[in-house]
């Protein structure tokens, strides 16, 4: 298995009930290392291009007045198979579909409040990590 980093937000549903020592405690668990991390409160300009894939979709509207409406924790994962690892760890996009003991099912309150994103594959991954963190990752963490 390939070491991978992968771009992780915990949104702000979830920052705002205050789990955020707690969801970054479950990728540390599971093997995963936290080589940047920044906290911010996107703009509707920096939230619909950062999901510009969905622009048009009819969760669009209501996904951007979300992602916006307060500050969200962004970090880079990386470890083995970090971009699988991180998406077994968040649980199905809808929590209602979402494994016992997911970040999204423990977290969530509706489909699109779904607590956490996590990049769905290694390229797109890269250009996410890039939208954030154009200065780069920590080189060194170990
Ligand atoms: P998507 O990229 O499909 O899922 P994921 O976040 O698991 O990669 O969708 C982006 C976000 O949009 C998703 O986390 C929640 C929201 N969303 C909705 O609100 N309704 C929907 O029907 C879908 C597909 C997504």
């Amino acid at each position: 298995m390939a070491i991978e980093q992968t771009l992780s937000i915990i949104k702000p549903n979830a920052v705002a009930k205050n789990a955020i020592g707690a969801i970054l405690s479950r990728f540390e668990a599971a093997g995963l290392r936290i080589v940047a991390a920044r906290m911010l409160h996107m703009s509707k300009e920096q939230a619909s291009a950062f999901y510009g894939i969905h622009q048009g979709k009819p969760f669009f509207d209501e996904l951007v007045d979300f992602m916006t409406s307060g500050p969200v924790m962004v970090q880079v994962l990386e470890g083995e198979d970090a971009v699988a690892k991180n998406r077994d760890i968040m649980g199905a996009t809808n929590p209602a579909n979402a494994a016992p003991g997911t970040i999204r099912a423990d977290f969530a309150d509706s489909f699109t409040e779904n607590a956490a994103h996590g990049s769905d594959a290694v390229d797109t991954a890269a250009v996410e990590i890039a939208f954030f963190f154009p200065e780069g990752v920590c080189p060194r963490t170990r």
